[in-house]
C-alpha cells in the first residue's frame, strides 16, 4: 500500500491515479469520502427544510453519518480507481461541485466524521487489491504501516499557477497573488487544526514537485515502489 499525503493542490490525486495505473494498483481518494459525507449533509439539511448552506449548524454529526449509511454513500471499485455512489446513483460530479467544496473543510474537521471515514478506508483496503491512497493523514493516522509513504509538496506559487491553468484561466499576476494567498491560508488551517493536522510522517519520502513536470513526479514514486513491491522494470 502506498500513502500519498500533502497540502491542497499539490497534485496528489492526479499523481496517485497515474501511479496506480502504471503499477496496476487501484487509486483510493480519501477526500472523496469527506466530500461524500458533505454532500449527504447538504442534502439532509435540505430534506429537513433546514438552512442548507451550513449543515453543521443545523444537524449533528451522528445524524449526518446515519444518513450516509442509510442512503448508501460508498466508493465502489471502478477500473483503476473507485467511483462514488449515493442513493444508488453515481455521485462523482456532485461531490466535486462548488457547494460541497465550500463546506468539506469544516465537515472533515469533525472527529467522528474522521473516525467514520477512516474505518471505511481501512475496510476497503482490507477487502480489496493493492492501492495507492491519497489524503492528508494517510501515512500518519489511517495507515501508519503503509509500505511506502510519500509527502508531496510544491511551493504555494507553483500550486496556485497549476490550479489557475487547470481552470483554463490565465495566470496573471493579480490572480496568482490571490490564489497563492488562499492556498497559504488553507495550508495554515490544515496544518494547525486540532484533529489529524496535515503533517509529514517521519518515515515519508519527500517529493517537492515545484520544478518537476507530472511524468517526473510519477516516475519518482514508481521508481521507489518497484523494489518494495517487486514490480517488473
Ligand atoms: O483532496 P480533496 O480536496 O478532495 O479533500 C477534500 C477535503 O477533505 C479537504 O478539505 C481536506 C479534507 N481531507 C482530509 O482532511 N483528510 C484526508 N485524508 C483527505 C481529505
Amino acid at each position: 500500500m502506498i500513502a500519498i499525503d500533502g497540502p491542497s493542490a499539490s497534485g496528489k490525486s492526479s499523481t496517485a491515479r497515474r501511479v496506480a495505473e502504471v503499477i496496476g494498483f487501484a487509486h483510493l481518494d480519501s477526500g472523496a469520502l469527506y466530500r461524500g459525507v458533505t454532500l449527504v449533509a447538504l442534502r439532509e439539511a435540505t430534506r429537513q427544510n433546514r438552512r442548507s448552506d451550513d449543515p453543521l449548524s443545523v444537524l449533528d454529526p451522528e445524524t449526518i453519518l446515519r444518513a450516509a449509511e442509510d442512503r448508501g454513500l460508498m466508493l465502489q471499485p471502478d477500473g483503476a480507481g473507485f467511483a462514488a455512489y449515493l442513493e444508488g446513483e453515481p455521485a462523482d460530479a456532485a461531490i466535486r461541485g462548488t457547494a460541497v467544496t465550500a463546506r468539506v473543510s469544516a465537515v472533515s474537521a469533525v472527529p467522528v466524521v474522521r473516525e467514520w471515514v477512516n474505518s471505511r478506508l481501512r475496510a476497503m483496503v482490507r477487502a480489496g487489491r493493492d492501492v495507492v491512497v491519497d489524503g492528508r493523514d494517510i501515512g500518519t493516522v489511517v495507515f501508519p504501516d503503509a509500505d511506502l509513504k510519500i509527502f508531496l509538496t510544491a511551493s504555494p506559487e507553483a500550486r496556485a499557477e497549476r490550479r489557475i491553468v487547470q481552470r483554463g484561466e490565465e495566470p496573471a499576476p493579480a490572480a496568482l497573488e490571490a490564489e497563492t494567498a488562499a492556498l497559504a491560508a488553507r495550508d495554515r488551517a490544515d496544518s494547525t487544526r486540532a484533529v489529524a493536522p496535515l503533517r509529514r510522517a517521519l518515515d515519508a519520502v519527500d517529493l517537492d514537485t515545484t520544478t518537476m513536470d507530472f511524468e517526473e513526479q510519477v516516475r519518482f514514486i514508481v521508481d521507489r515502489a518497484r523494489p518494495i513491491f517487486d514490480l517488473p522494470l
